[in-house]
């Protein structure tokens, strides 16, 4: 029963003791969230992750890219736990080490060496490797600006992998033209000019979240014509007209600190992940808040994480026997974790 599961799971959390620290990305459902001991976006349980120094097991309530990051941040006696090992994420799917080994090829040919590759975070460690490799980091949606800026002023371009609506949206957040924005499409193998052929300054992969994708400009008039004096936030994964649409974008943590901010009977319709966006109209109830597109589907594989899941491997800790562990091979360890660092440095 579910009351059954809550008493097992505080049991386990309470016998392990200070040995466990619980992450929670504001994503996840409430009946895990509840039990995090700490919650943020992608760059704050990065950092956490980096400062968890006396806990010997690591329980990540998120995706498998950010297990990853954790794995890396965290000393070679931690270990780190995703309690669904099928919790990966479709967006980091969408470039595999293979397909950036063959663009690189292509686009160095094109455009000559003076590329930096840079990758959203929502990627594996392999492509994370990868960029590290080649004089590049990592961005979050709550640093893209100030890395992309970064990026732009050692080189004459940057490749951004693998979300092209962060990409984008940053870019012209920085000032960039559209036309001087290009993009790869890894199933063509080719570079494309959507908005018109400049000087290619940002290379994009066609990559995308297909949670954010569902969040449409039509969506943003829809709610204006319901509550006139509503305010739109989005995640700048959604797409660059949805954004424009919108009167704000950011991360997770914007998103809620803009709420947390604000007077009691503003109102808010949120394009970002069904969770994140109930919970917080559940505990801001004075405002109002709504989702964007009521109909978008929840990100399945932070959902894939549940109370049986985190039960399991809390157990097993109990017995001795660690089980789901993510621990990223020593071949790309090295670079991946110097492509993080370099963004934690900068950020
Ligand atoms: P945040 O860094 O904003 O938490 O985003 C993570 C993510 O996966 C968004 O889809
Ligand atoms: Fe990946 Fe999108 Fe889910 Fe974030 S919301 S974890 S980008 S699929």
């Amino acid at each position: 029963s579910s009351l059954e599961l809550d008493q097992r799971i505080a049991e386990a959390k309470r016998i392990l003791g200070t040995s466990l620290v619980i992450l929670g990305h504001h994503y996840q459902r409430d009946d895990v969230i509840q039990y995090a001991d700490f919650r943020g976006d992608s760059l704050q349980l990065a950092r956490l992750a980096a400062q968890v120094t006396d806990a010997r097991y690591i329980v990540f309530c998120g995706v498998h890219f950010m297990a990853e990051t954790a794995d890396l941040l965290t000393s070679s006696e931690q270990i780190v736990i995703l309690p669904d090992l099928r919790a990966g994420c479709s967006m980091a799917d969408m470039a595999t080490s293979d397909q950036v080994d063959t663009a690189w090829d292509l686009l160095t040919s094109q455009f000559g060496h003076s590329i930096m590759p840079i990758t959203y975070v929502n990627s594996s460690a392999a492509v994370k490797a990868f960029v590290g490799r080649h004089d590049g980091l990592t961005v979050t949606s709550s640093n893209a600006q100030r890395i992309l800026q970064y990026a732009l002023q050692q080189s004459e371009r940057v490749l951004f992998l693998p979300d092209q609506h962060l990409g984008r949206n940053t870019a012209v957040r920085l000032g960039i033209d559209l036309r001087d924005i290009a993009v790869y499409d890894p199933s063509a193998h080719e570079v494309q000019y959507p908005h018109g052929q400049g000087n290619s300054r940002v290379l994009l992969w066609k990559g995308h979240c297909s949670v954010h994708e569902k969040f449409q400009p039509h969506h943003v008039t829809m709610v204006r014509q319901t509550y006139p004096d509503i305010r739109v936030i989005v995640h700048p994964e959604c797409s660059y007209e949805t954004v424009q649409l919108a009167d704000d974008s950011g991360s997770t943590d914007y998103i809620i600190k803009q709420i947390e901010a604000s007077a009691p009977g503003t109102s808010f319709a949120i394009g970002t992940e069904h969770h994140l966006v109930h919970r917080l109209a559940d505990t801001y109830f004075d405002r109002t808040i709504v989702s964007l597109n009521e109909n978008a589907c929840p990100c399945m594989t932070m959902n894939r994480i549940d109370r049986p899941h985190l039960l399991y491997v809390l157990e097993q800790l109990v017995k001795g026997s660690p089980t789901h562990i993510i621990r990223v091979s020593d071949d790309i360890a090295t670079w991946s974790r110097i492509a993080i660092e370099r963004m934690l440095q900068q950020s």
